[in-house]
């Protein structure tokens, strides 16, 4: 495939440590499985405030009654164990009560976390 000049000049002036500005933006159109329980805006409902979640303990988010499981699983939220939990959420943390079943495609769930970064 050809690539137009300006998108060649382009690539070539970011630097090699520039995320990727497309992910974040292909991770909200994932989102869209999680918004029914995860009000982007931070509205508690069915799901518990996910804004801010990277770097804050499981179970943690004010107005939420999470499961025991949840609460005993001792994870902090970061890179990887978001990662985990959205693959498969209840070989994560068994018993958990998310009625999601799970994201299986890792280049899929790094959009969605790039996204998720961005929910302040
Ligand atoms: C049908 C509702 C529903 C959907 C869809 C859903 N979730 Fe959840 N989510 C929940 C519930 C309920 C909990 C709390 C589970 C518990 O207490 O065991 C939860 C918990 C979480 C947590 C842990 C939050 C914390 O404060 O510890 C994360 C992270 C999360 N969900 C991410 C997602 C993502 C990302 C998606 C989409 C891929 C998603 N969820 C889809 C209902 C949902």
């Amino acid at each position: 495939m050809k690539l137009p000049l300006a998108v060649l000049l382009l690539a070539a002036s970011l630097p090699a440590n520039t995320p990727d500005p497309g992910l974040a933006a292909r991770g909200e159109l994932h989102y869209s499985a999680c918004a029914a329980c995860h009000d982007p805006g931070g509205t508690t409902a069915l799901g518990p405030d996910l804004r801010g979640v990277f770097g804050r303990r499981a179970a943690t988010a004010p107005g939420f009654r999470y499961s025991g499981a949840l609460r005993r699983s001792g994870i902090v939220w970061d890179q990887a164990t978001l990662d985990r939990f959205i693959a498969d959420p209840q070989t994560a943390v068994p018993g958990n009560t998310m009625p999601y079943p799970g994201l299986p495609d890792s280049d899929q769930r790094r959009e969605l976390l790039a996204y998720l970064k961005t929910l302040q």
